[in-house]
């Protein structure tokens, strides 16, 4: 019996110089030390011993059990230690190493000009009103003073969505449903899409933006108007920029004028970009007919008003020498990544 037990010691010794991982150890312990394991056994076949025998072999069997778990213990804490010391130098975080570039995205540049315009004229104390897209044709065209088979509607080729309803062709109709709901003092601007049934080319874009202005009060004059736009154009382009305008034809103003700002390539001289004039036009304005302000309530003997309209991508192409509009919504990285 005596060397049965010590034949075990030596063999659980022998087992363990072998057992590389956690699992080889468990396994060992459950061979020898578990329920159904070799040195269990002896001890359970004790009873079968001689009386005197019994105490010697016992204390030799629990001796042996104890000095074997102990064993087994400090084996488990030497493997775990080494695994703890590989999984840190795995995870081991260098913190020298280059980070990752994250890179930040850019405002495209019609919406950081169309946000300056915004800026410019929130400064003034006007207010943004929105509106929608699809327009009923009185809005785009009767209520601003453009009858049925007037000519002043092929200027514009406009997408209609059947006899009544349209693509508005303009801002305008803003000043309208502005007029409809709001009593005088007005000061507003309108932003938003337009649509014209135009062949893309480098100046045209069947979709594009527009900037409505309208202002309506007592005693409003055309001086209101170009003070207004003066100040306007010179916060965006500076200070220095000459500012011109040549009376023109709207049905919805009375008088009407369109607006040139000096060439801001060649300061006025004349040059490819402005066609060799020194001047560039960009935008429409005039004092609001009559018609149209009693055609929304708005009595014209008590009141007056101005109103103005600018293409954005005009304004921007001329802001930053862009000679494309198609730039502006081919979405090239190359392209925008430099605004
Ligand atoms: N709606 C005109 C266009 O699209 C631009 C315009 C001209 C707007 C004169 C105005 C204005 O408000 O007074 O061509």
């Amino acid at each position: 019996m005596k060397e049965k037990i010590q034949r075990i010691k030596e063999l659980v010794e022998e087992n363990l110089r072998g057992a590389s991982d956690l699992e080889a150890l468990e396994n060992i312990r459950i061979k020898f030390l578990g329920k159904k394991g070799e040195l269990t056994a002896v001890l359970k076949g004790m009873g079968a011993l001689p009386a005197e025998e019994r105490p010697v072999i016992g204390a030799m069997a629990n001796e042996v059990r104890a000095f074997l778990e102990r064993e087994i213990d400090g084996k488990k804490e030497e493997l775990s230690a080494k695994l703890r010391e590989a999984k840190l130098k795995r995870e081991v975080i260098d913190v020298t190493m280059p980070g990752r570039v994250q890179e930040t995205g850019k405002l495209h540049p019609l919406t950081s000009v169309m946000n300056s315009v915004k800026d410019i004229f929130l400064g003034m104390g006007f207010q943004i009103a929105d509106g929608p897209e699809v327009e009923y044709d009185y809005y785009n065209f009767e209520a601003l003073n453009i009858p049925p088979d007037h000519p002043a509607r092929d200027s514009q080729d406009t997408f209609y969505i059947n006899d009544n309803v349209v693509l508005r062709s303009q801002t305008s109709p803003m000043q309208i449903r502005v007029m409809e709901k709001q009593k005088p003092p007005i000061r507003i601007i309108a932003p938003g899409m337009v649509y014209r049934s135009d062949a893309v080319d480098a100046t045209h874009s069947p979709v594009f933006h527009q900037i409505e202005g309208l202002v309506v009060d007592k005693g409003i004059t055309m001086a209101d108007l170009k003070g207004t736009l003066e100040m306007f154009i010179k916060s965006l382009y500076g200070s220095e920029t000459k500012v011109r305008f040549r009376p023109h034809h709207f049905q919805f103003t009375e008088p009407s004028a369109e607006v040139d700002v000096s060439c801001f390539v060649c300061g006025g001289e004349g040059c490819r970009v402005c066609k060799g004039e020194g001047w560039i036009e960009i935008l429409g304005c005039g004092m609001v007919h009559p018609k149209v302000l009693s055609n929304c309530g708005i009595d014209p003997e008590e009141y007056s008003g101005f109103a103005f309209g600018l293409g954005l991508e005009r304004i921007a192409m001329r802001k930053y020498d862009i000679d494309d509009l198609r730039l502006f919504y081919e979405n090239d990285l190359r392209f925008l990544k430099q605004f």
